[in-house]
């Protein structure tokens, strides 16, 4: 297996960087072992896993700037808000030094902050990331939009977040794609006038759930499959195009996470997406 992981010695969120763009555009991750986010010493009192509201899955920044899913109130909760607001400025400012030709087209979606330790989670085999999995959402449609993430670990107790990287989407495709249930498009329409989705599942969405859920649900492949284990550290950022890269986290607590959208038309090599590969794999037009 190629490298699929690429180490970026930085130390500055907004550095111009060159010659990322086509790695990152190919699926790869890119790795800053040393670009930390920092915390005030009044912010690190909110690493710990009662500040979530435990109903929700992770504490999110909207861009109106409205707080979901925390459990502090007052002061805390302000602090809590500039806290992840600034991740946000510094994870746009890194995607900027990395790509500055994405910046008119790049769509912000809320930034979330994820305090609760993942081994202690209890879910479904569709849900559970501790499975290789490329990201694609049953009630989001987004027409071979991407999906651009940022992360970083904040562990204060030195803990990783263990991750594993999986195959390239080219060979993810060749397997699974022969394996996906045909497009419906009936039942495209019922699920959207049910509201099930937001909008349109269309073939190329479809298709992304279908290796979503083939690569989740295939427990040889989870096992045997080309992969590798990458702990990053506290104090580490890493960026991946998450609905190409095959990714898993087995372990870790405390993260922020920003996911930036982009048409696919606006990459610099907009063949290399994941349309453009399921596309010529299956010789049609698939949104
Ligand atoms: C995921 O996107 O699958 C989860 C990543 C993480 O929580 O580290
Ligand atoms: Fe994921």
């Amino acid at each position: 297996m190629d490298n699929r992981i690429i180490t970026v010695d930085s130390r500055d969120w907004s550095q111009p960087l060159q010659g990322l763009v086509s790695a990152l555009e190919a699926g790869k991750v890119l790795y800053f072992p040393e670009l930390r986010f920092e915390l005030t010493p009044d912010e690190s009192k909110l690493l710990r896993p009662d500040v979530r509201d435990e109903k929700s899955r992770n504490i999110s920044l909207r861009n109106d700037g409205v707080l979901a899913g925390a459990a502090v109130q007052g002061e805390e909760q302000v602090r809590l808000a500039a806290m992840i607001g600034r991740f946000r400025s510094q994870a746009c400012a890194l995607i900027d030094a990395i790509a500055p030709a994405y910046k008119p087209a790049l769509r912000l979606a809320p930034t979330s902050y994820r305090p609760a330790q993942v081994e202690s989670r209890v879910q479904s085999w569709r849900a559970d990331d501790r499975r290789l999995h490329v990201d694609a959402f049953p009630s989001r449609p987004n027409r071979g939009e991407r999906i651009l993430r940022v992360f970083t670990n904040l562990n204060p107790a030195g803990e990783p977040r263990v991750w594993r990287v999986g195959e390239a989407f080219e060979d993810i495709a060749r397997r699974f794609v022969p394996r996906a249930k045909p497009y419906v498009a009936w039942q495209a329409k019922a699920l959207k006038a049910l509201h099930v989705t937001k909008s349109l599942r269309t073939e190329y969405d479809h298709l992304m759930l279908q290796l979503h859920d083939g690569m989740k649900g295939d427990l040889d492949y989870q096992r045997d499959c080309p992969q590798v284990t990458m702990p990053f550290p506290p104090g580490s950022t890493w960026v991946c195009y998450s609905d190409q890269t095959a990714h898993a986290v087995m372990s870790g607590q405390f993260m922020m996470e920003q996911t930036l959208h982009l048409a696919a038309e606006r990459q610099v090599d907009p063949s290399a997406n994941p349309l453009a590969i399921l596309e010529r794999q299956l010789g049609r037009k698939l949104t």
